[in-house]
């Protein structure tokens, strides 16, 4: 069943949606996910084998695989992303107030590198109608007894919006990841700065209940072609652990100059980050070993992939682009090949 969907994707569906714009594509082909989709329980046997069972940042999940942010920006498609057997569900990024984000054209593909450029800047509804969805999801989860944690990302460009956001949201979901990595957003490079980073840990830390997880930046140095700043890295990490945070994820896309896009410069996802993000997790392993948890986001498309994050030290990974690319059975793949792995290793 696992290989029919997917052959059904891979020949059918996609070849239909990658014929139209980026932008028009995934409007059409999310909207399914707004409803509860009938392979949950097909899946199970894969996605719920207790060999795959971990943890994120202390909370028990059936498998590793979990959704980066973006892919559900406004808590849309949870019923469905839930029926595809993932982990855990990241949604957002939300923001204090809407935003519209900026102009067209502002995805592209790539798809021979099996990669996708943005320049979103933050699109959704903003926290109020983040709130009030989640509301009403969480009443029909508790309902049906559905324990998949939901992690809520959230951003701004000031202290006082996150820390708002913060306390709006954090009732009602199972943690939050602060997203201060996105390379469109030009205002969040203030958070990279050492003691404004701190001040804002503090100050969600003077109010959190529940896990918190920094979404790092996936910083390069352009002039030095591209090499990965691991010293400024490792900083921001140090900050993070001194301030006792739960988890880092690693990473947010890589910035990219791109003259298709409106805004002539964005975030690329997909294969080319692989390389870079496992070797951030190995150097930020080597120096904080045990003292953070590790989420691996970056051109995670198999189980092998999966699989090589998790020996470079991460607990979890999270998937976008490899949804796009290899469809929405995404989860139960990965989940299958890692269990093939698990089992050939021991
Ligand atoms: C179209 C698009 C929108 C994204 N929006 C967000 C976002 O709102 N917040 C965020 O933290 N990351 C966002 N990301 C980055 C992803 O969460 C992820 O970090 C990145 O795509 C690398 O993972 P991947 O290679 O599996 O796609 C977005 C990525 C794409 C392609």
């Amino acid at each position: 069943m696992l290989s029919i969907l997917t052959q059904l994707y891979n020949l059918i569906i996609r070849p239909i949606l990658f014929s139209l714009p980026p932008e028009t594509a995934q409007k059409i082909g999310t909207f399914p996910l707004r409803f509860k989709i009938p392979v949950k329980k097909i899946f199970a046997p894969i996605n719920n084998n207790i060999l795959l069972t971990t943890e994120y940042c202390g909370i028990k999940i059936n498998n590793p695989v979990g959704t980066a942010a973006g892919l559900d920006k406004d808590c849309m498609f949870i019923p469905g992303i839930l029926s595809l057997g993932f982990g855990y569900l990241t949604v957002g990024t939300i923001t204090a107030s809407p935003l519209k984000g900026n102009s067209a054209p502002r995805i592209m593909r790539d798809t021979q590198q099996k990669a996708i450029v943005n320049a979103l800047g933050f699109p959704n509804n903003g926290v109020e109608a983040a709130i009030k969805k989640l509301d009403s999801i969480q009443q029909k989860l508790n309902k049906d007894n559905i324990q998949t944690p939901i992690i809520a990302s959230i951003s701004g460009i000031n202290i006082d919006d996150i820390v708002y956001c913060h306390k709006k949201i954090e009732p009602l979901v199972n943690g939050i990841e602060i997203n201060i990595s996105s390379p469109n957003t030009e205002g969040l490079k203030i958070f990279h700065e050492k003691s404004t980073l701190s001040k804002l840990l503090t100050r969600i830390n003077d109010m959190r209940t529940k896990p918190l997880v920094i979404k790092m930046p996936h910083l390069i140095d352009s002039t030095k072609n591209n090499t990965l700043k691991i010293p400024e890295l490792l900083e921001m990490v140090s900050i993070i652990t001194e301030n006792n945070i739960d988890g880092i994820t690693i990473a947010n896309s890589m910035p990219i100059i791109d003259s298709r896009l409106s805004t002539g410069n964005g975030g690329m996802s997909g294969k080319p980050l692989f390389n870079n993000m496992i070797k951030i997790i190995q150097e930020i392993d080597k120096e904080f070993k045990g003292k953070i948890k590790i989420h691996a986001c970056g051109g995670i498309f198999s189980g092998e992939d999966a699989w090589s994050a998790i020996e470079a030290g991460a607990e979890t990974i999270q998937i976008y682009s490899s949804f796009i690319y290899r469809g929405p059975t995404i989860a139960s793949l990965i989940n299958s090949e890692l269990l093939k792995l698990k089992k050939n290793s021991s």
